[in-house]
């Protein structure tokens, strides 16, 4: 029989039983994420293993893996792999883009509403017995309309919610390293300064890379207008979480909502005590349908690399 197929998590759906009549694989029961060392134990001799985004799969977990020929990563994003190492080692690694587009973009708008119309502040003063009846100042929030939303990354994720923007009356610019027309969207390519000048609301859709590494910084924040939201649903190092809460603490942000953060799952404590940050447990993609998508095309990239086909998603190709 041929060696299994690892899941270092039970993936939502029927993907895996589906998978498992008809090949051998191995699927950990899920509680604690596994660090490097539990990664390698957990890997052993599997020849392909299905990763979540928070498996650091390092040059020292592949090298304790020496039978490895694929890691099929279930997420869009793939900074937790060590590309260059799988390079050399003539690993592939694929991931799982569109099926989670649509879903992500959804997400980052639930964001921009629950932030812009203080939708979790209402839910709590309604629960904790606050609501005495209809004010006309009662949390007021701030209208979309005729509002600029700024997109930071233009790629299948920043254009599903850029589509998303007519429907809310918003104008939409992006910054980005190539110029990408979008059907029926009507959108300004800025730098990213202009950009940031540009946005009252800005959200955030590039992949984590050295160059996006805290792009959001303390210079570049201050450059966002006065009463500026900033949502970020693309991963949490994109943003210098320090800098951010300086911008809220001094007033200058409006609100901002967040589904990734910089030291995940660790929450930046400035960010936990205040009524205009909406915080989630980076749930972009989690839907049913969106999460059985994710697995199905992750088993799919495994099962072809075993099988000597090319996998539908590479990211790096191996031998
Ligand atoms: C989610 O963050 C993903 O990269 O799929």
């Amino acid at each position: 029989m041929s060696s299994p197929i690892a899941f270092t998590w039970p993936l939502p759906g029927d993907e895996i039983a589906r998978l498992a009549e008809v090949r051998a694989v191995r699927v950990r029961e899920g509680g604690e994420l596994l660090d490097e060392a539990g990664l390698a134990e957990f890997v052993g001799n599997a020849e392909a293993v299905v990763t979540l985004l928070a498996d650091p799969m390092t040059d020292r977990v592949m090298a304790a893996c020496p039978s490895l020929r694929v890691i099929a990563n279930c997420a869009v994003g793939y900074d937790n792999i060590d590309l260059e190492a799988a390079r050399r080692r003539g690993i592939w690694v694929t991931n799982t883009p569109d099926v989670l587009t649509e879903a992500t973009a959804d997400l980052a708008w639930a964001l921009i509403l629950a932030v812009t119309r203080r939708v979790v502040e209402g839910d709590a003063m309604v629960r904790q017995g606050g609501f005495h009846g209809w004010r006309p100042d009662l949390l007021l929030g701030t209208g979309l309309q005729g509002k600029t939303l700024g997109i930071v990354g233009y790629g299948r994720i920043g254009r599903a919610v850029a589509r998303r923007a007519a429907g809310f009356g918003m104008e939409v610019a992006y910054s980005d390293s190539e110029e990408r027309p979008e059907p029926g969207v009507s959108a300004r390519r800025l730098s990213l300064e202009q950009l940031l000048a540009a946005s009252h609301v800005l959200s955030i859709h590039c992949p984590l890379t050295p160059e996006t590494h805290h792009i959001l910084d303390v210079r570049n924040l201050r450059l966002l207008p006065d009463g500026a939201f900033v949502v970020n649903t693309a991963r949490g190092p994109v943003i210098d979480e320090e800098a951010l809460v300086a911008a809220l603490e001094s007033g200058r942000l409006a609100g901002v909502g967040l589904d990734v953060y910089e030291a995940e799952p660790d929450v930046h404590p400035g960010l936990l005590g205040r009524t205009n940050v909406v915080l989630l447990p980076h749930v972009g993609s989690a839907t049913l349908e969106t999460r059985s998508a994710m697995a199905g095309l992750a088993i799919e990239n495994a099962v072809a690399v075993l099988d000597g086909r090319e996998p539908p998603t590479p990211v790096v190709r191996g031998d």
